[in-house]
């Protein structure tokens, strides 16, 4: 079997770099990539990849996930997010492969406090909510042979995170002031690296089972919430930390280009009974990445 990975260096790609390996032979690209075309805001050149390549399954984790930024170049978020998840489904379709694509909990409005389930009506606040909905528009329309996988909040350990912003703040100040009306769940990029590879192995043998899915941890917290697990986790891991107190405040105490949902609870209910799978805490995924990052 042959998989094609576009994104490969990303949070999600890297870990998709470990999980798919064992699948069959992989090839992975990114941006930057000489001898084929994985450059996503030129995507007509995307069909050539895939042609030359003529993989049994296409994995897309590469994205304009700069969410502020893109209010102000929405064509370009707009090429990426949208048109090459596009020319992607249509050679996936004309060839025959399985289509793994990322979205997000940004396609919804965040309104009320009930978990989303795949079929909820959308409605993005944002240009980098809107230009990932139309990626999947494009794709469901195109290419039902597909894995759409919306999830939220993901962090790797590899690279920049929130955790880590939050540990070099707690070192620096006495206290912090964090966002605690946006609920969510933190998601590792390794978590949805290996739900990607149980479920495309599925797929492959019962076709039935493309789709779109929620894939997130299981609980909730706010980015307060948040905050606060990973600055008690590394105290007690005898990490030492200048904060004593971290102050819970409104999304409007840190104005931002993009408004952001306050909802963002995803049902997985649909993911965990089509795979058989049960999904770890988000405090379980976060901690393993502490003991990543600390030690
Ligand atoms: N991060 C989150 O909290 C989050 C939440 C919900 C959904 N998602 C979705 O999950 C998926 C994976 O996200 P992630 O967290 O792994 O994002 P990420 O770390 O930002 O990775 C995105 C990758 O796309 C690459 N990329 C950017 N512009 C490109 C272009 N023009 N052509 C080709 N590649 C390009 C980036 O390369 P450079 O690094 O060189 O720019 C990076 O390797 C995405 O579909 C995203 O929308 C993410």
């Amino acid at each position: 079997m042959k998989v094609l990975l576009f994104g490969k260096n990303g949070q999600v790609g890297w870990e998709l770099q470990r999980s798919l390996a064992v699948l069959g032979e992989l090839v992975a690209l990114d941006m930057d990539s000489t001898d084929l075309h994985a450059d996503f805001s030129r995507p007509e050149g995307l069909r050539a990849t895939v042609e030359a390549i003529r993989p049994d399954v296409i994995v897309n984790a590469a994205a304009h996930t700069a969410v502020d930024k893109a209010e102000s170049e929405p064509d370009l978020a707009r090429r990426i997010n949208a048109e090459a998840p596009g020319v992607l489904a249509r050679a996936a379709a004309d060839s025959g492969a399985l289509l793994v694509h990322y979205s997000t909990d940004y396609v919804f409005d965040g309104e009320g406090r009930a978990y989303r389930s795949e079929d909820a009506v959308a409605g993005p606040l944002n240009v980098y909510g809107q230009t990932k909905l139309a990626g999947e528009d494009a794709i469901r329309e195109t290419c039902p042979h597909h894995l759409i996988f919306r999830t939220s909040w993901v962090y790797g350990a590899r690279g920049g995170n929130f955790a880590k912003t939050m540990l070099r703040l707690a070192g620096e100040r006495d206290r912090l002031t964090v966002i605690d009306d946006q609920i969510g769940a933190p998601t590792g990029a390794d978590l949805l690296a290996d739900i990607t590879a149980h479920a495309v192995c599925t797929t492959l043998q019962q076709p039935g089972k493309a789709g779109l899915y929620h894939a997130v941890a299981a609980g909730e917290t706010s980015w307060h919430g948040y905050a606060s697990f990973v600055i008690e986790h590394a105290r007690r891991a005898g990490m030492v930390l200048k904060a004593t107190q971290v102050d819970p405040v409104p999304t409007t105490a840190f104005p931002t280009q993009a408004r952001r949902p306050h909802n963002s609870r995803l049902s997985t209910a649909k993911l965990q009974n089509a795979f058989g799978l049960t999904l770890p805490s988000w405090q379980s995924g976060v901690a393993r990445m502490l003991h990543e990052i600390i030690w």
